[in-house]
Order: C-alpha cells, then sequence, then structure tokens
C-alpha cells in the first residue's frame, strides 16, 4: 500500500460514517467560515443548535455585515469567546467592501480578515473551495502523531514539520473537502485521547503507534 491510500481510506471511511452536521450540507464558504469559528474554542453538540439559529438570522455575509453588533452578540450569547463574534461582524463588513460581498479564495486575502489565522483560511480554502490545502488542528496532529508513532511533541517545531509533511503526503488531490474533514472526524470519534477505538479504525493497519503499543503515548506530552 503506497502512503496515499491512508487518505483514501480516510475519505472512503468518512463518507460513509460521517455524522450528520449542519455545515456539512452545501459547504457554502460563508458557512464554512462561520461553524471553524465558532468550533474553534466549543464542542460540536453545543455549536450546532447555535450555528443553525445564526444561519437562520444571518443566511449570507451581506445579512450579517448590516447587523448590529449588539444583535450579533444576542446570537453569540452563550458560547463564549465573544471577540470571536465581533470579529465576523468585522471581517464581513470588510468582505463586503473588499471583495463585493464574496469570501475570498486565496489565502492572502483571507488572512486580512479579522479573526482568520492560519488554520481557518486553510478550513475554508480545502472545505468550501476544495483546493489541495492540509488542515492542522488538534485532532489531526494527534491522528498523525499515533500513524507516525512521533516520539517528539506535535507542538515542537520538529513535530509540527512532520505532521504538516505527512498531512501534505497524505492528501488526496482533488478530495481536500473530505479528506481534511475525515482526518478531522477520525480524531474526534475513533482517535480520541483517552480510549481510542482502534478496532473500528479504518487506517488501524498502517497505525505505527498500534503496531508499537504506543498510542496512549501519543501524542507525547511536553512543553511548548
Ligand atoms: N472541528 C473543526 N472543524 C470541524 C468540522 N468541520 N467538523 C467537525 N468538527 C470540527
Amino acid at each position: 500500500r503506497t502512503p496515499s491510500e491512508v487518505g483514501r481510506d480516510l475519505v472512503q471511511w468518512f463518507l460513509e460514517n460521517q455524522r450528520d452536521l449542519p455545515w456539512r450540507r452545501d459547504y457554502s464558504p460563508y458557512g464554512v467560515w462561520v461553524s471553524e469559528i465558532m468550533l474553534q474554542q466549543t464542542q460540536v453538540a453545543a455549536v450546532v443548535p447555535y450555528y443553525l439559529r445564526w444561519m437562520k438570522r444571518f443566511p449570507d455575509v451581506p445579512s450579517l455585515a448590516a447587523a448590529t453588533e449588539d444583535e450579533v452578540l444576542l446570537y453569540w450569547e452563550g458560547l463564549g469567546y465573544y471577540s470571536r463574534a465581533r470579529n465576523l461582524l468585522k471581517a464581513a463588513r470588510l468582505v463586503m467592501e473588499r471583495f463585493g460581498g464574496r469570501v475570498p479564495d486565496t489565502e492572502a486575502d483571507l488572512r486580512v480578515l479579522p479573526g482568520v489565522g492560519p488554520y481557518t483560511a486553510s478550513a475554508i480554502l480545502s472545505l468550501a473551495y476544495n483546493r489541495d490545502v492540509p488542515v492542522v488542528d488538534g485532532n489531526v496532529e494527534r491522528v498523525a502523531a499515533r500513524l507516525l508513532d512521533l516520539d517528539v511533541s506535535a507542538k515542537s517545531p520538529e513535530g509540527r514539520r512532520e505532521v504538516l509533511r505527512a498531512a501534505t503526503q497524505w492528501l488526496v488531490p482533488g478530495k481536500a473537502r473530505f479528506y481534511n474533514q475525515a482526518l478531522m472526524e477520525l480524531g474526534a470519534v475513533i482517535c480520541t485521547p483517552a480510549h481510542p477505538k482502534c478496532l473500528a479504525c479504518p487506517v488501524a493497519a498502517r497505525c505505527l503507534a498500534l503496531r508499537h503499543g504506543t498510542v496512549e503515548n501519543r501524542p507525547v506530552r511536553s512543553p511548548r
């Protein structure tokens, strides 16, 4: 089996086993953006009702850009980290002014938006526009650290490099939307921090940590 088969197995598994989540219906750039911001410091189950209410009231960039900050904060109330909501509003107004209301599709343009860092930019590019870029979040770090049996922290410079190299190598060209979500989904439901369900894992046969009996010790925890 070639390395890219990890990606193919992940994509197939995701398409057959993904949770039905509201932001996985149409992958509009605006919907991906809003959901990824909400998901940054909040669990999936808590985000779902907020996302649905938000998208009903602010279904697109123009409706958000025209809202008052007070109303936007009302719809965010309870999610916490309110700068996320204020940044979304500022960014929506900037998208109207600079990009004619269309969510940008380049890294450089996305990164000028308040609240959009490297993670959110790559998530929008790959999930909404299906561009061949890897997305690395905490789930992806853990999955990669285990598949590789990485013996340095995933947060260390060397660890980050290895995780990014692997996530790039496994990426199935033309399938970034599903590939990246497969890695995140695997980390969320199978390759969990404690008691991972290796018997249900679609890539267990390629997992070096499972082979070496080190799954519970990966990723290695150490200071940043
Ligand atoms: N966490 C971050 N992005 C996610 C997504 N698209 N689906 C589920 N959990 C996520």
